[in-house]
């Protein structure tokens, strides 16, 4: 390999560095920067060329829509419509890992591209101190997926965006590791309920006891795997996938696997890591892809996972591991984000 083009990729976010991603944002490039949830790719949400090298730069179909991350609820509302339930939502979980999806404005001035053309958008404003430096430094709309390639593991650390997309951004922000280490839970709102469209760092359990009633959330049971009408396409089958295959609910490895191990039962002495040796899911969560990624780099051909518990942020962690598991889809159709 060649010595390094650009030596200094991975940046500290000092202010002298927040002011060139700030201006590399307004020159149309890309920047990834840390959120509480995953690493983000961003770009100015309203220059078409930059949106567009955002689908370039992680394979992803155009027709998979992009989260715009804002400062403040008062900016949303420049891009979004809110009813009484959106806005209650966004006051309680904002900042925060939470996705709001609302009717776009449409004064909103976001080329298509960024919804996919859709008349609704994902709207969410993050918890993480860089990523809220960086929103107010730049003072406009981001747009930002997990900066990853489609289809593989998010990343919660630099160095992965740096492996997966070092060659596509600017710069690279590093805020360290996410606290979360789970994308944002994405609501919708349906009328006089809201709907559960990818669950995430904020637990289901949490939105209802906000939402007062079990009856105000719809969680959709049925898998809307349907390539053909994808409600929330990062809902697609595979998805969050390392190379190596993932065996589910194992309480043991077999032969030749590397075990991905939750909580106090787990067998002494095997190779692998533990989520969370006490039992703990925001831990657990915190080291999801963290713990992918080593794993995978080992070169391992099957790992091995421990089941985790269905509950509060379980069900999230559950959802991302069946993804992984999942029967990959032909190279050619990867229809995946
Ligand atoms: O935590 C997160 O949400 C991270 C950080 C960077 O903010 N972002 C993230 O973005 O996970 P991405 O692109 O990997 O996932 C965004 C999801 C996709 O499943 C996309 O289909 C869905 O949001 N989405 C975006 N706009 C939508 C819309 N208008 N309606 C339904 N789903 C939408
Ligand atoms: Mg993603």
């Amino acid at each position: 390999m060649e010595p390094t083009a650009k030596p200094e990729l991975i940046v500290e976010p000092d202010e002298a560095a927040m002011v060139k991603a700030v201006a590399a944002l307004r020159r149309g490039e890309l920047v990834a920067f840390p959120t509480e949830t995953v690493y983000g790719l961003g770009a100015d949400a309203r220059n078409e060329e930059a949106v567009v090298s955002i689908f370039a730069a992680k394979g992803r179909p155009a027709r998979n829509p992009l989260i715009v991350h804002v400062k403040d609820l008062e900016t949303a509302r420049l891009y979004g419509h809110f009813n009484d339930q959106a806005l209650s939502l966004a006051r309680e979980f904002w900042p925060g890992p939470l996705t709001l999806v609302v009717p776009l404005r449409q004064d909103a001035g976001l080329p298509q591209q960024v919804t996919a053309g859709l008349e609704t958008i994902a709207l969410r404003v993050p918890a993480g101190k860089t990523a809220l430096d960086l929103l107010n430094g730049f003072d406009g709309p981001i747009a930002a997926p997990s900066a990853n390639r489609s289809g593989k593991i998010s990343p919660t650390e630099a160095e992965h965006v740096e492996e997966d997309l070092g060659e596509r951004v600017a710069m690279i922000l590093d805020g360290g590791p996410c606290s979360r280490g789970l994308e944002s839970t994405i609501l919708t709102q349906t009328g006089e309920r809201v709907a559960l469209l990818r669950s995430g760092a904020v637990s289901a359990e949490e939105i209802i006891r906000f939402l007062g009633s079990e009856d105000q959330l719809i969680i959709h049971s049925e898998s809307d795997t349907d390539p053909e009408r994808p409600v929330s396409p990062g809902r697609l089958a595979s998805h969050y996938a390392p190379n190596a295959r993932l065996r589910l609910n194992a309480l043991e490895p077999r032969e030749g696997e590397m075990m991905l191990a939750f909580g106090p039962d787990a067998p002494e002495k095997v190779i692998g890591v533990n989520l969370s040796p006490a039992g703990d899911l925001a831990e657990a969560a915190a080291n999801l892809y963290a713990y992918l990624h080593i794993l995978d780099e080992t070169g391992i051909d099957t790992i091995a996972v421990m089941p985790i518990p269905d509950t509060g942020l379980g069900r999230a962690i559950n959802d991302r591991l069946q993804r992984a598991a999942a029967p990959r889809p032909e190279e050619e159709q990867k229809d995946r984000l």
